[in-house]
């Protein structure tokens, strides 16, 4: 997606080998027009696939989903990070845990919303594939089926992306991602 890697070529910072700092347009200042593009890229991309609702993980997946679900006319289902157990049937929820945060939550989702259905998960960031298993796990607990996941920005240079092609599952990255450099602050788009 040709917008995206533009912006993260003008102002994206490599701030270690395995870190992308895109927080002035992505994740802490939003850019809306360039979210409105990535949604509409989703929503082409996907207009084939046989789908009920997308998914993301809050937080930063927000942005980009929710244009997804504007320009492909689905509904959107933010699946939250819960610290603790809900003992209420109304509620599923899949242990997962954030290898770059190093943080373990419970994702966490209103039954309703998602059983049975056929799913797109969109989220910013592909690094260890976690989420994208997590959240499938998840759905499959409400007898709902992950049918393809689409990412903003894969990190070809961790193990999710080949993880995830390798077990055959759809997956549409808008941006491949493959090395960073801190010291000279090379950003490397495949
Ligand atoms: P995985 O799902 O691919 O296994 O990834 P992992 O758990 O390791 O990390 C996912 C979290 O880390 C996501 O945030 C994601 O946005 C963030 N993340 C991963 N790599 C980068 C990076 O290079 N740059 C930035 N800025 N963020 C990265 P999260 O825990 O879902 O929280 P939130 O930021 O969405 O609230």
């Amino acid at each position: 997606m040709e917008l995206l890697k533009q912006r993260i070529r003008e102002a994206g910072i490599a701030r270690t080998e395995e870190i992308l700092d895109v927080s002035t347009f992505f994740n802490a200042q939003v850019d809306a027009t360039l979210m409105q593009a990535i949604g509409q890229d989703f929503a082409d991309y996907f207009a084939n696939h046989e789908f009920d609702a997308f998914v993301t993980v809050e937080s930063s997946g927000i942005a980009p989903s929710v244009f997804a679900s504007l320009a492909a006319q689905k509904p959107l289902v933010i699946i939250k990070k819960s610290q603790k157990v809900l003992d209420d049937p109304r509620y599923i929820q899949q242990e997962s845990f954030s290898f770059t945060k190093g943080n373990a939550y419970h994702l966490t989702t209103h039954l309703d919303f998602i059983q049975g259905k056929r799913i797109i998960l969109i989220d910013d960031f592909l690094a260890q594939g976690s989420v994208v298993t997590n959240v499938e796990t998840l759905l499959n607990k409400a007898d709902a089926t992950l049918v393809a996941t689409g990412i903003c920005i894969s990190k070809d240079y961790q193990p999710g992306f080949k993880k995830l092609s390798a077990a055959g599952k759809d997956v549409y990255c808008q941006v491949h991602v493959t090395g960073l450099n801190p010291e000279t602050n090379a950003i490397h788009i495949k």
